[in-house]
């Protein structure tokens, strides 16, 4: 396939950024979209100019580093998966495909299309996590009953990669899908009733502190979650925090 690539590029923060137009031939359908930016910085490399910046690390869906959007959809044009999981097969000989960087303000550009997603690690070390004694001394996890639908929803919320396609399809940039997944996991689970209150408090402070919008329950965030998480989490998250607020 010969591809016409529209890519934002961008030298820093402080730098304006603008898309800039390349031409690509031989993609072969078989190829990831990753490997066929790969092709394109390859080429760009032995003509001596700067190759297109962009977050990867496994390639296989399971980091949520390749976040960026293709054709104005996060992660592309395929449902359930990540960049690094879609084909060039899902696009035609002769396309023209735009790739730009998540647009929110808690998310800043970095360079091209790498963005700044530190804000979560930090609402994730503000209250994603549990207590437990790991000195030898740990429980046999299976010693502690759990039902069925409790276990199934907690590990569906516990696939969240932490990627920001949440936030980046929001209009209001709102980060209530991924910190609700990352409440809901240990919500469900006896594991994570200590901290549970401190936890839903702290991590939701941490969210406004950030400069995430608010939740308007427009849904564009399950659409475009490669992983599926459900807003069932966030009505959930939303109970949690008010019985801890109750709770002071
Ligand atoms: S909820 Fe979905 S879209 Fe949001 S960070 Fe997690 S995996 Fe990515
Ligand atoms: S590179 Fe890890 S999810 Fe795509």
């Amino acid at each position: 396939m010969n591809l016409t690539l529209k890519i934002w590029r961008q030298k820093s923060a402080k730098d304006k950024g603008k898309i800039i137009d390349y031409a690509i031939g031989d993609v072969s359908p078989d190829m990831s979209f990753l490997e066929m930016l790969d092709v394109l910085n390859q080429d760009l490399i032995e003509k001596g100019e700067e190759p297109v910046a962009f977050d990867h690390d496994c390639r296989e869906g399971i980091c949520g580093s390749c976040s960026m959007f293709v054709n104005g959809q996060a992660h592309g044009p395929d449902s359930m998966v990540t960049v690094c999981q879609l084909h060039m097969r899902s696009f035609n000989d002769g396309d023209t495909i735009y790739i730009e960087p998540w647009r929110a303000t808690a998310f800043p550009v970095i360079k091209d299309l790498i963005v700044d997603r530190s804000a979560f690690d930090r609402i994730q070390q503000a209250g994603g996590f549990i207590s437990v004694n790991t000195s030898g001394n740990t429980q046999d996890a299976n010693s502690i009953p759990i039902e069925k639908e409790n276990a199934d929803n907690a590990f569906d919320a516990a696939t969240c990669i932490g990627c920001g396609a949440c936030v980046a399809s929001c209009k209001n940039s709102s980060a209530m899908l991924f910190v609700s997944a990352k409440v809901s996991q240990f919500a469900l689970l006896p594991q994570g009733q200590v901290e549970a209150t401190d936890r839903v408090m702290n991590m939701v402070k941490q969210m406004d502190d950030e400069g995430f919008g608010n939740c308007t329950n427009t849904g564009a965030c399950e659409v475009e979650c490669p992983k599926g998480i459900s807003l069932e989490n966030i009505a959930r998250m939303n109970r949690e925090y008010l019985s801890a607020s109750f709770k002071g």
